[in-house]
């Protein structure tokens, strides 16, 4: 056994407000059975005015915090496992702003004291990127105890007449806890794979707000400040990066496809998901989805993806748990583990 992050709390917050297909066909030229058919989305939550990034992000972590004190008050040792968290790392593509990074706003909120803090860049691929250096840090013995949240408002930083973008994003956070412990245990993170290609920046982006376009002088050109995707070429690469870097995380902790009892891939449509079961060689019931629900909400989907599953029976403890996701950057990763036995709480909406 050596010293392993493990993780011992989960939680998420969503907006209140939700957009159904329905409700977006009013304003743009699309339909319920599109958007349905084409992403197997059919509603979405969106931050209501002067809500943001962090407002969710807190939520979600002060609920992962509890989940982690609750766990461990049914562990036979008692309440001294609760430690105090060392670190917390934000995943982030929507920061509150461009300067400061909104985790310190987010652990000062959640009185978690001077704990070192900031944010992850990965888009949907942030979480578990966010994931993996939380656990890097544990193991090399910087920090005991970490909340990891993955948190976007992708709603305001869309063109409101795109009706590609606009069907499939949907704002959201969700958050785990790690704790120090070792690698024998349930929870432990038994292995990661992550990887990026900087060839394909332009097809996940927001061309102006950055250094580029704000090193020329006057305004941004119109449009610059949205959110574009170019889908098609982001949908094979997709697939073709998840399953490879599924694939390669599999060999390397030792379980073959079939071994494994829940696949939690990045919620980003319906047909990429079952594409990267069908390339795995998975059935149906090892794939999570809860992307009806709650569409893409980058780097919170696979944390908000979890405690769905958690909250629906689908994940139970002993189950081996695959994360994979993919993202701008382009950026891609995975991450496994043995699912822990965890007290979740009613899930927040
Ligand atoms: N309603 C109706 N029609 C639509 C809509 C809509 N909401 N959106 C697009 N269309 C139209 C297009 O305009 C196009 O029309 P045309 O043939 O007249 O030009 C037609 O539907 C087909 O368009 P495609 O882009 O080929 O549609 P596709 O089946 O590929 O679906 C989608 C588009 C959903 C975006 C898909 O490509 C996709 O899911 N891509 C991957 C997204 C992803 O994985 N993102 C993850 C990373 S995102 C991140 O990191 C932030």
């Amino acid at each position: 056994m050596s010293r392993a992050a493990v993780l011992c709390g989960l939680g998420g917050s969503l907006p209140e407000r939700i957009v159904s297909n329905e409700e977006l066909a009013e304003q743009l030229d699309t339909s319920d059975r599109w958007i349905r058919t084409r992403t197997g989305i059919g509603q979405r939550h969106v931050v209501a005015p002067g809500q943001s990034t962090s407002d969710l992000a807190v939520a979600a972590g002060a609920q992962a915090l509890a989940s982690a004190r609750a766990t461990a008050g049914q562990a036979d040792d008692g309440a001294d496992l609760v430690d105090p968290v060392d670190l917390v790392v934000l995943a982030t593509s929507t920061p509150d702003r461009p300067c400061p990074a909104t985790a310190p706003d987010v652990a000062h909120r959640l009185g978690l004291g001077h704990v070192p803090s900031f944010d992850v860049s990965a888009v949907c691929t942030g979480f578990v990127y966010a994931l993996a250096t939380a656990a890097s840090m544990i193991t090399a013995g910087i920090a005991g105890r970490a909340l990891v949240i993955g948190a976007d408002t992708f709603s305001t930083i869309l063109d409101p007449a795109d009706r590609t973008t606009r069907a499939i994003f949907g704002d959201g956070a969700g958050a785990v806890v790690l704790r120090a412990g070792d690698s024998g245990e349930p929870g432990a993170l038994l292995g990661f794979d992550l990887g990026s290609d900087g060839s394909g920046a332009d097809l996940i982006t927001v061309r102006a707000g950055g250094s580029r376009q704000r090193s020329v002088p006057g305004p941004a050109a119109e449009g610059e400040e949205f959110f574009t995707m170019d889908g098609r070429p982001v949908f094979t690469r997709a697939v073709l990066d998840m399953s490879r870097s599924s694939q390669s995380l599999l060999e390397r902790v030792g379980w073959n496809a079939a071994e494994v009892d829940k696949v939690v891939a990045h919620q980003a449509n319906i047909r990429i998901l079952n594409a990267v079961g069908e390339q795995l060689g998975l059935e149906e019931k090892q794939i999570v989805a809860n992307l009806d629900r709650v569409g893409n909400t980058v780097a919170a989907s696979i944390p908000l993806a979890l405690r769905d599953a958690v909250a629906g029976g689908e994940l139970q403890p002993g189950h081996r748990v695959l994360l994979t996701g993919f993202g701008g950057g382009l950026t891609w990763g995975s991450a496994a583990l043995v699912w822990p036995e965890l007290e979740t709480g009613r899930p927040h909406r």
